[in-house]
């Protein structure tokens, strides 16, 4: 019942999301379409518990969950301003949260691991939105939805992600999603200290999908179809990304696509938004349409 990892999302479960969430996004451009979404789920309510900041997967699961008629209870800056700040468990605080009838829990946290232990605790189910160096199974999802929409296809695709791999949890979840397709290869780009961790390509070995690892990008791009960059992750304090992207643009397909989970601190400048190929705002545009369909199916469950 919960969303704690790419890895359960087998691929007939992705399309039907997929599909739901093609639905959300036509019936959402006509005043009809709007009010019949926003009767789905009427008298339901979640929690929205972030740890760390948050625009889009706050923002769009918040955004998604209103449209469908729900309340929303949130905490920003949970560690702050819940009852964890005074030494409360994690487990406690969504037991107790779980049972004021909540359809389904969104949450962050800071560190690894930490949305699966509440998740242990919980009654209802709990949401992934990024634990840490973990996961955020449901970037990915959004993710997959894009580059679908882009190629009409999930497999037999050349991806190269790049940036911080090792501390970016979004990279993580992607591959894991990507590996379930097959003919898909994964080529990714950093300095050695930020790269892919074992565990990843572990579980892309366990899917026969190919995986490379340069500090070359020139080399990886010529071929790419989607070239999936990240932000140093200065919040979890190291040195900086190889290069600017916009500097590489030139070697890359011209019919392939840029993708960025966001936010973006200057390895995309703003000069690339205007490039055919970025689709990093139609990306985080297309978290609130999965993220509808996934609150959907999270309550449908709920009512059995
Ligand atoms: N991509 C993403 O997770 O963005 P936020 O940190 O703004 O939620």
């Amino acid at each position: 019942m919960h969303v704690l990892s790419a890895d359960p999302f087998t691929t007939p479960e992705m399309a039907e999301i997929f599909e739901q969430a093609d639905d959300f996004q036509k019936r959402l451009q006509n005043r009809e379409g709007k009010r019949e979404i926003y009767s789905t789920h009427i008298g339901e309510q979640i929690g929205s518990i972030f740890y760390e900041p948050s625009t889009r997967t706050k923002g769009s699961f918040e955004i998604a969950a209103m449209k469908l008629g729900m309340g929303v209870f949130q905490t920003e800056n949970a560690g702050e301003f819940s009852s964890i700040s005074k030494g409360e468990t994690i487990e406690d605080s969504v037991r107790v949260l779980g049972s004021y009838g909540l359809a389904a829990i969104v949450m962050r946290t800071k560190e690894e691991g930490l949305v699966a232990r509440a998740a242990s605790a919980s009654p209802v189910p709990v949401i992934n939105g990024g634990d840490g160096k973990g996961e955020h199974p449901t970037q990915a999802l959004l993710d997959a939805y894009t580059i679908r929409n882009e190629f009409d296809r999930l497999d037999g695709l050349k991806v190269v992600m790049g940036g911080d791999l090792s501390r970016g949890r979004t990279v993580k979840s992607l591959s894991r999603l990507l590996a379930k397709y097959p003919n898909n290869e994964i080529t990714y780009v950093s300095i050695p200290e930020l790269q892919i961790d074992a565990h990843t390509k572990s579980v892309l070995d366990a899917h026969d999908t190919p995986h490379h690892e340069t500090s070359d990008m020139y080399e990886a791009l010529h071929e790419a179809d989607v070239v999936y960059w990240t932000r140093l992750q200065t919040e979890r304090s190291l040195k900086g990304l190889p290069e600017d992207l916009e500097e590489i643009l030139e070697a890359m397909k011209k019919d392939s696509i840029i993708m960025h989970p966001l936010p973006r601190i200057g390895e995309i400048k703003k000069e690339v938004d205007a490039d055919p190929r970025a689709r990093y705002f139609q990306q985080a545009e297309n978290g609130l349409y999965v993220r509808m369909a996934l609150l959907d199916r999270a309550v449908s469950s709920k009512q059995g």
